[in-house]
């Protein structure tokens, strides 16, 4: 019997491409799995008017570890065209298929290592290595939003004093509220799991990244979250930073930095950043994780423009598989398997066009796996 259950989830455009490559080191690490195909992405959207149908979801239910390639996303009018004839018209809204699954399987950590493998071209600069922790369940995520605002809400509003009571006063249509909500329980999971983090990998420094001096009560509670749980781990040094200053800094000096911890939003922009410093699309790597199920995915997008082309970088997805072999506790494979795509990238004889080489996503694939 195999031993692990995991949920496949390409999606769409070179999320297809990723994933094989993806399949292919996992198949050269001889990882006893069964994988399960989940239906998700634009295809279901413009078919089914639901890009994450409930079939997907009860596969995931079953499953220890899923990985994810990408989805396309576009803007509710642009979705709302291509949906079929029949379900046009019916109300249906585009929601991200991954912000849905993070939220419906409570997976509150998104892992978002960054590491600058050494003589990687695209590397800002050696030596960086920075773990983030994003809160990835609430936030400005929450997906409370209003547009147009009722009636209820307008009444609040107008009872506050100038001049936010303006607010209430405007047409329904003519603003619209999307809230922020910070929970300290939320907070506090995503602060622990990074103290808990850099107190087994010995790191050096956690830095909470808010934007507290502005958006007082909910950064004001993930502040305040943070101080009570940093207290748990005195051994721990730790700091906290504007989101704003943050972004500077991180480009100033890197290596000031360590492991990085934020709500949902703030995580979701430094991690671009952090992203870009080693390498860009290609190498940003996620893990969305919860008490029962994780899943793994690229941090990029489906990249629609290269789709079918099998040119894109394939390291993101397969570092994300290493990832998942983490989880999983399959140490060894995931070790051999960070190795392996470091000595690849060390050696550049094969490289994708990010990199500035000509390989195909499936030979660089190939050349890791040769390596295992
Ligand atoms: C990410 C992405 C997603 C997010 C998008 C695709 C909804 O940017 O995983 O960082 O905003 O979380
Ligand atoms: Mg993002």
């Amino acid at each position: 019997m195999p031993k692990y259950k995991i949920a496949w989830l390409p999606g769409d455009g070179i999320g297809i491409e990723v994933l094989e490559a993806a399949k292919l080191v996992l198949d050269r690490l001889r990882l006893n799995a069964d994988y399960i195909h989940g239906d998700i992405g634009w295809e279901f959207w413009c078919r089914e008017g639901d890009p994450f149908p409930q079939r997907t979801i009860d596969v995931l239910k079953t499953v220890d570890a899923a990985l994810f390639g990408a989805i396309t996303s576009k803007p509710i009018k642009a979705a709302e065209a291509e949906l079929a004839p029949s379900l046009k018209g019916t109300g249906l809204i585009y929601r991200s298929p991954i912000v849905r699954l993070r939220q419906l399987f409570d997976l509150y950590i998104c892992l978002r290592p960054c590491k600058a493998y050494s003589r990687n071209p695209l590397n800002y600069k050696e030596g960086i290595n920075l773990v983030i922790f994003r809160e990835n369940t609430e936030d400005l995520y929450s997906g409370v939003e209003f547009y147009p605002v009722p009636e209820e809400l307008s009444e609040i509003l107008r009872h506050l004093s100038p001049p936010f009571s303006a607010f209430g006063g405007l047409g329904s249509d003519q603003y619209a509220v999307s809230c922020k909500i910070n929970s300290r329980k939320a907070s506090e999971r995503i602060l622990r799991a990074a103290f808990e983090f850099a107190r087994k990998y010995g790191r050096k420094k956690v830095t909470v990244v808010h934007k507290a001096n502005v958006v007082r009560a909910t950064d004001g509670v993930f502040l305040e979250a943070a101080q009570g749980v940093a207290s748990s781990y005195p051994e721990i040094a730790w700091d906290d930073a504007n989101i704003d200053a943050m972004t500077m800094w991180l480009l100033k000096n890197p290596s000031s930095y360590d492991v990085l911890v934020a709500p949902n939003l703030y995580g979701d922009i430094i991690s671009d950043l952090c992203a870009q410093m080693v390498g860009g699309l290609g190498f940003g790597c996620s893990g969305n994780i919860g008490d029962q199920l994780a899943v793994f995915e690229p941090t990029h997008g489906s990249a629609p423009k290269y789709a079918g082309q099998y040119k894109v970088n394939p390291i993101a997805t397969i570092l994300a598989a290493k990832m998942m072999l983490e989880w999983l506790g399959e140490t060894q494979k995931a070790q051999r398997l960070e190795e392996a795509v470091a000595e690849v990238i060390r050696e550049g004889k094969v490289r994708t066009y990010d990199m500035g080489g000509s390989s195909k996503t499936l030979e660089l694939a190939q050349e890791i796996g040769n390596k295992l």
